[in-house]
C-alpha cells in the first residue's frame, strides 16, 4: 500500500508558537521513537531529490547568508494514516527560497495565530504569499488558548479578525478550518482539548489525515536537461516533472517544436517501459530537440508563451519597464523584456502601492507582464515545477516569482 506524503507549510507571526507546533506534532505522533525510521529515511532521500533546483539558489547564497540563524526547517513525522513534510518558513526570504527548490509545493498550509495578540503583521504577508503561490487549502490553528483560559469568546474574536483578512485575500473563510488549540499543552493538536468542549471540529491531525491529494493526473511535462548522440542513437535526457511518460507515446518538444515518438526510456540500469514525475531519464527520439525545450503528449502538448503575467519579488536592485533581462524556468533561460508592471505590491502587507509604476525596488513585489522568447511556462497553481522563474540581470538572480496566467 501507498503511504500518502503531505506537504504542510506552517507560517505565522514570529512567536506565535510555530515551533512548539512542530515539537509537539513530532512528539505526539512519537515520531522521535518510531522504528521504522529507514523507512522515513528513504523517503527523505526520495523527498531530497527535488532539490536538484539547488543552482538556483546559489547567487541567493549572499541574501541568505545575512539571516542564516532563521533557516528554514523542514521535518518528517507520520501520523497513523499520512506521512508529513512540516516545513516552517520563518521569514520571506525563506518563503521564496522554498518556491524555488520545491518545497513549497505545498498540499496544504497550517496558518498558526496567537489567541492573545491575534492577527500580526507577519500574519497578513504570510497569507498574501499563500494566496500567491496558489495554495488554497489552508488551516488556521488559533494558538495559545491556555493563556486566555481556553474562552471561546476569545477564539471567536480572532477568528473573526481572520476571516476578514482571509476575505480580503479571496479565500472563502466560512469553508475554512479554524482550530482552537494550544501547541503547548497539546490541546486540539493530536490530543482532543478537555478543556475546550464547546468546540466540536476535527483536531489538527485529524484535519491533516484527511488532506488527500488531487488524484487527477497531470499532463506531462518532460523538461530537457542535454542532448546526447550515442551510437547512432540521439538521447534526451531530462526529468519528467508532472505526469507520465510511457514508451511509444507520440510527443511535441516546445518551443522547437518537434514532433515524435519515444522509442525508448532509457536509465543507466537499462530500459523502461514508463516514467513517472520526478523520474529523470534518457529518452530516445528522432529530431533536433534542446536544453530548454518541453515535451508534452501531442494530445495536451505545452504551449509556448511570447507573454505572460507573473508575479515576481526583488531580492536585489530596481527593476524598469521596458527593461530587457533575462529569464529562466526550468532549465530554459531566454531574453524578456519588462513589459508593463501592473501593481507594485508592498511585500510585507500583499497591499497594492502602486498601479502601473514605471520601476519596483528591492524587496518590492509586482505583478507584472513579461514578453519572452517563445519559453514554456505553466500556471504555478497548476505545474508548479514549470510556473516559477528567476530574474537575472548582469548574471545575478535579482528575483523570482511564479506565473499567474499564460
Ligand atoms: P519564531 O520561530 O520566532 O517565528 O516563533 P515561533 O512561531 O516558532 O514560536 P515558538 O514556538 O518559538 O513559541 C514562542 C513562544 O510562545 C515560546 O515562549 C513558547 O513557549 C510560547 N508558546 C508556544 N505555543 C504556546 C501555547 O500553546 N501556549 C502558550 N501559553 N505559550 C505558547
Ligand atoms: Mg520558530
Amino acid at each position: 500500500m501507498m503511504n500518502v506524503n503531505v506537504n504542510v507549510v506552517l507560517v505565522g507571526h514570529v512567536d506565535h508558537g510555530k515551533s512548539t507546533l512542530i515539537g509537539r506534532l513530532l512528539y505526539d505522533s512519537e515520531s522521535i521513537m518510531d522504528e521504522r525510521v529507514e523507512e522515513i529515511q528513504k523517503l527523505a532521500e526520495e523527498y531530497k531529490r527535488r532539490f536538484e533546483f539547488a543552482y538556483f539558489l546559489d547567487s541567493f547564497e549572499d541574501e541568505l547568508k545575512e539571516e542564516r540563524t532563521i533557516d528554514t526547517v523542514s521535518l518528517m513525522f507520520k501520523s497513523k494514516k499520512n506521512y508529513y513534510t512540516i516545513t516552517d518558513v520563518p521569514g520571506h526570504k525563506e518563503f521564496i527560497k522554498n518556491m524555488l527548490t520545491g518545497a513549497s509545493h505545498a498540499d496544504v498550509a497550517v496558518l498558526v495565530v496567537s489567541a492573545d495578540e491575534g492577527v500580526q503583521e507577519q500574519t497578513r504577508r504570510h497569507m498574501f504569499l499563500l494566496k500567491m503561490l496558489g495554495i488554497n487549502q489552508v488551516f488556521v490553528v488559533v494558538n495559545k488558548m491556555d493563556a486566555v483560559d481556553y474562552k471561546k469568546e476569545r477564539f471567536e474574536v480572532v477568528k473573526k479578525q481572520i476571516s476578514k483578512l482571509l476575505n480580503s485575500f479571496d479565500y472563502a473563510a466560512e469553508e475554512m478550518l479554524f482550530i482552537p488549540a494550544s501547541a503547548m499543552e497539546g490541546d486540539n493538536i493530536y490530543r482532543r482539548s478537555e478543556g475546550m468542549e464547546w468546540y466540536e471540529g476535527p483536531t489538527l491531525i485529524e484535519a491533516l489525515d484527511g488532506v488527500t491529494q488531487e488524484g487527477k493526473e497531470k499532463p506531462l511535462r518532460f523538461v530537457v536537461q542535454d542532448v546526447y548522440e550515442v551510437e547512432g542513437e540521439k538521447i534526451v535526457v531530462g526529468r519528467v516533472e508532472s505526469g507520465m511518460l510511457r514508451k511509444g507515446d507520440e510527443v511535441i518538444s516546445e518551443p522547437s517544436c518537434i514532433k515524435t515518438k519515444v522509442e525508448k526510456i532509457k536509465v543507466f540500469e537499462g530500459e523502461l517501459e514508463e516514467a513517472a514525475t520526478m523520474d529523470s531519464v534518457g529518452i530516445v527520439i528522432k529530431g533536433e530537440v534542446k536544453r530548454g525545450d518541453v515535451f508534452g503528449l501531442v494530445g495536451n502538448p505545452p504551449k509556448p508563451a511570447k507573454e505572460f503575467l507573473g508575479e515576481a519579488v526583488l531580492l536585489g536592485k530596481e527593476l524598469k519597464k521596458g527593461e530587457p533581462i533575462e529569464l529562466r524556468c526550468g532549465t530554459a533561460k531566454v531574453k524578456c523584456e519588462i513589459k508593463e508592471i501592473k501593481e507594485k505590491i508592498d511585500s510585507e502587507t500583499g497591499e497594492v502601492m502602486e498601479e502601473n509604476p514605471e520601476e519596483i525596488n528591492e524587496h518590492d513585489a509586482a505583478t507584472i507582464v513579461f514578453a519572452t522568447e517563445p519559453l514554456v511556462v505553466e500556471k504555478f497553481a497548476e505545474i508548479p515545477e514549470l510556473g516559477r522563474f528567476v530574474l537575472v540581470k548582469n548574471e545575478r538572480n535579482i528575483g523570482a516569482g511564479v506565473v499567474l496566467d499564460v
